[in-house]
């Protein structure tokens, strides 16, 4: 039982610094908790930012990780949904489900969720929900790369799992594939559609197939890893190497010259820093403190959108963000959508595509391991070695 033992986690101690420790097992803290034995985590590549060190307010000592399933193992006196022994998948946002803003399905933006709220409102001018395993000023939640975790809210978020679904088909639902999904969904697709696509990691490789599964016609997708746009061919987009061309002119010769009826930016403030003269700039500045964000792809994706069309943003950013040509953007009529996904909203319907045999999320791993294995997948992941596109821990 969760309680007696310590358990198994990994724990951001520094800028490249992550470290499989044994640390206190989780506790109900709150009669709505539950405690969830995780079966199956996973490296996101939102983690990458805490890798790096640039995502501020986080302490030596954080449990990270939050794209989990597992098992209930306790739950708190009020929490009449789950029970012991529910196999559930744990959205990464942690919503209360009757503010303002969870009645509205926008889920990651509860206003009850973030118990540090001013250090977020601080910054941003008000404060989204908490996330599992992502900085003091996200609410300071221990993660899920871990053997256990405490699950806010758990009759709120958590969902069951139908027989017949394997862990590893199931497990993106707490992220990724919510993440791809809603990207594809606010190009507002009607069929027939072109839609471009930044970034082939976990994250572009959801978006592209939810794009097809939403109609489009075609998706660009544009990487320049070899192993991931072999994976996005083989999901049947045409793809580009934005080392080898220019993905503007490349652009307008595949739409005859209108540009792409929606962008997808896949990849966000970490963008390959070799890829242009501003990516070049960004990196300098945020190295010396002058930036807070590398905005390559998002301009780039502007650049290349057909006039009223869409530019959706998943890929993180942070701060301030430099020279985006916003002129380009209001004289074209351009439609701006973004968000940290409001998992809860996407999660029963995608449950629904996955049972319907319509995606098999778990065709994006690459890598089985164990937590001890973790830190030095962290590494192999961030700098895309011997083929890694998505890591899963098993605890
Ligand atoms: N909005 C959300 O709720 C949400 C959820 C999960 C992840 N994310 C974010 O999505 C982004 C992608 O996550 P991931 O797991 O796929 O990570 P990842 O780091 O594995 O993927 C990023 C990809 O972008 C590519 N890339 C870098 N520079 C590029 C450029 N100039 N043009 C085109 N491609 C470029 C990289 O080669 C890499 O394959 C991250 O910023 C992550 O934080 C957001
Ligand atoms: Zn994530
Ligand atoms: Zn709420």
């Amino acid at each position: 039982m969760p309680g007696d033992i310590r358990m198994r986690a990994l724990v951001w101690h520094g800028k490249s610094d992550i470290r499989c420790d044994n640390v206190p097992d989780p506790k109900i803290e709150h009669p709505r908790d539950a405690i969830i034995k995780v079966n199956a985590c996973a490296i996101c590549g939102s983690d990458l930012h805490l890798l790096n060190g640039i995502i501020p307010s986080m302490e030596s000592g954080d449990i990270v990780g939050h794209e989990c399933m597992g098992e209930v193992v306790e739950v708190g006196s009020e929490n009449t949904k789950l029970k012991v022994g529910d196999r559930v998948v744990v959205p990464f946002t942690i919503s209360c489900g009757n503010c303002f803003f969870c009645l509205k399905g926008a889920f990651s933006g509860c206003e009850r969720s973030n118990p540090n709220k001013e250090m977020a409102e601080k910054v941003w001018g008000h404060s989204p929900s908490g996330l599992f395993g992502y900085s003091h000023m996200l609410g300071g939640y221990s993660g899920s790369q871990a053997e256990y975790v405490r699950v806010p809210y758990a009759d709120v978020g958590p969902i069951k799992v139908p027989e017949g679904l394997s862990d590893e088909q199931v497990l993106f639902l707490s992220d990724i594939f919510p993440t791809g999904y809603m990207a594809a969904d606010f190009c507002d697709l009607k069929g027939g559609e072109t839609v471009a696509i930044w970034g082939c990691g976990p994250v572009g490789q959801m978006a592209i197939r939810s794009a097809f599964l939403l109609g489009a016609e075609r998706v660009i997708a544009i990487d320049t890893v070899p192993e991931r746009l072999a994976m996005a061919r083989a999901a049947g987009a045409e793809t580009l190497d934005f080392h080898e061309v220019d993905v503007y002119e490349e652009i307008q010769n595949r739409t005859k010259g209108r540009g792409a009826d929606a962008c997808i930016d896949a990849v966000g403030t970490e963008a390959d820093a070799t890829a242009s003269f501003d990516s070049i700039i960004d990196r300098i500045k945020t190295a010396t403190f002058m930036g807070t964000d590398r905005p390559h792809v998002l301009r780039q994706a502007i650049h290349c959108c057909r006039n009223f069309g869409v530019v959706s943003v998943v890929g993180v950013y942070g701060g301030m963000l430099d020279k985006i040509p916003f002129g380009s953007a209001i004289n074209r009529g351009l439609t701006f959508r973004m968000a940290q996904t409001p998992v809860q909203k996407y999660l029963p319907l995608l449950m629904k595509r996955i049972e319907k045999g319509e995606i098999d999320p778990s065709f994006v791993i690459t890598h089985r391991a164990t937590l001890e294995e973790g830190p030095e997948l962290y590494k192999t992941f961030r700098d895309k070695k011997d083929g890694c596109i998505k890591v899963v821990m098993k605890p």
